[in-house]
């Protein structure tokens, strides 16, 4: 009888426990579909350097429609609201702290890492093993727009399918294009090595300079790009730091943000902001940051690295800015801590949905307002920009999934 009754209890205790178990688990369920917490940024790891050209993370999701409604015009959606489960925390990224932690990072004088102090205290650490020093000159004496785009060797068709697409100098006067490019070693990168100088022979917009070609030199390839603008092409008026499996409406990116009278000509820096992000301290992380490269618990403010665009003067100022700090490998974060050394603050965009770090679901009504979404493979970028070409005068007039 007893035992009848405890055992009786224990499971109706069991029984319990179980369904409010289910009731939480309903109630965690549910709060996936509350507005405002479901978000782009909800499911990554700690949203930082998302990619490096044509790298394809493991991040190939897509976000629905149910993201952004676009009805006649675009609406713009709600910002990408942040989980504060997440590995960063949204606060105090105040100039002094962020001044403080630049300048221990600069006069720390164990500059250690892959760059040596040699490398940083010159102005031209990698040599050019291609160069373009005239390329400027094509798209006028004072291009609009300089495209630095980061690509592998590999990466042949997304170059070509960039080239005849968001890429193609043609699209808007004064556009340069230039691809970064690395070294690969071995067999097969002396292979690539070849073809690739017969690619830039043919096309003429390929800069490469000698170092390994590594997610983590990342850094290094765009800080080539800064030091071409800088010392080739010191007059271009803006420039964008892009990937190569980006599509990017370069039009609506010259109409939206760089025509208009009153745009700053200066000391201007704006794409997809991250603020107040802290630094990854998980080891298996993409993005981790070891405590004794970053001892700092915030990152200052920048822009995801899958596109920014900035003046043509801040190319040189990030440069030179960049020889007194330590070189991080995680290349958006890293182009924030010189502008705050600079004390340049990035500008948010016009609206929030210009700039996606994410794939926006294609529809010409969406793609013709805005400048980046992420994550394409050649082939649908060739099929979605010939696509927006022919739909773009029209993309929102007629039903919105045009
Ligand atoms: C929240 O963070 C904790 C501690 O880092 C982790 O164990 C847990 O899995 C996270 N939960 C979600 C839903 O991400
Ligand atoms: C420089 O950083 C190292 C760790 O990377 C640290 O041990 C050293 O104390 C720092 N030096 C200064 C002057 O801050
Ligand atoms: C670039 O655009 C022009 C004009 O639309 C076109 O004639 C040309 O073929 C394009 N270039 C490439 C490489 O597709
Ligand atoms: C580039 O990356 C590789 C591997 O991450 C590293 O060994 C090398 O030192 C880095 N720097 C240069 C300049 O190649
Ligand atoms: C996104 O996913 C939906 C179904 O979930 C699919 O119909 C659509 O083609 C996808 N869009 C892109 C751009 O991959």
């Amino acid at each position: 009888m007893l035992w009848r009754r405890r055992y009786c209890c224990t499971h109706v205790t069991r029984l319990l426990s179980l369904l409010s178990l289910l009731v939480v688990l309903v109630i965690l369920r549910h709060q996936d579909w509350l507005p405002g917490i479901k978000g782009p940024t909800l499911r990554r790891e700690n949203p930082v350097a998302y990619t490096e050209g044509g790298l394809h993370s493991k991040d190939k999701r897509n976000h629905s429609s149910s993201q952004i409604q676009w009805r006649d015009a675009p609406v713009p959606p709600a910002p990408p609201k942040m989980n504060a489960n997440l590995s960063y925390r949204q606060g105090d990224s105040s100039p002094q702290r962020v001044m403080g932690l630049e300048s221990s990072l600069a006069t720390n004088a164990s500059l250690s890492g892959e760059v040596g102090l040699a490398g940083l205290l010159t102005s031209e650490p990698y040599p050019y093993i291609i160069n373009e020093p005239n390329k400027c000159w094509e798209g006028g004496p004072e291009p609009l727009l300089v495209l630095l785009i980061a690509t592998e060797i590999q990466q042949v068709e997304a170059r070509e399918a960039i080239r005849q697409t968001w890429g193609n100098e043609s699209v808007v006067p004064g556009l340069v294009r230039l691809f970064l490019l690395g070294v690969k070693e071995g067999e097969v990168g002396r292979l690539q090595q070849s073809r690739l100088e017969t690619e830039s022979r043919r096309h003429h917009d390929i800069i490469q300079q000698d170092f390994m070609d590594t997610y983590n030199n990342l850094t290094i390839k765009t800080l080539m790009g800064m030091h071409w603008v800088a010392a080739h092409c010191p007059g271009a008026n803006y420039v964008m730091k892009t990937d190569s499996d980006m599509f990017v409406n370069t039009e609506y990116l010259v109409q939206k943000l760089l025509r208009p009278k009153n745009q700053p000509k200066r000391d201007y820096f704006t794409g997809y902001l991250m603020k107040g992000y802290a630094p990854n301290r998980n080891k298996n992380s993409k993005w981790y940051m070891s405590p004794e490269l970053y001892p700092s618990d915030r990152y200052p403010t920048f822009c995801s690295g899958t596109g920014y665009v900035f003046s043509g003067d801040l190319a040189g100022k990030i440069y030179r800015a960049s020889l007194g700090i330590r070189r991080l490998h995680l290349e958006d974060v890293y182009m924030g801590i010189c502008l705050a050394k600079l004390r340049i603050e990035p500008t948010p965009p016009p609206n929030e949905f210009l700039f996606n770090h994410w794939r926006v679901s294609y529809s010409s009504c969406k793609y013709s307002h805005l400048i980046t979404s992420h994550q394409f493979d050649p082939n649908e970028l060739l099929k979605y920009w010939h696509h927006l070409q022919r739909n773009k005068h029209n993309a929102c007039i007629n039903t919105p999934n045009d």
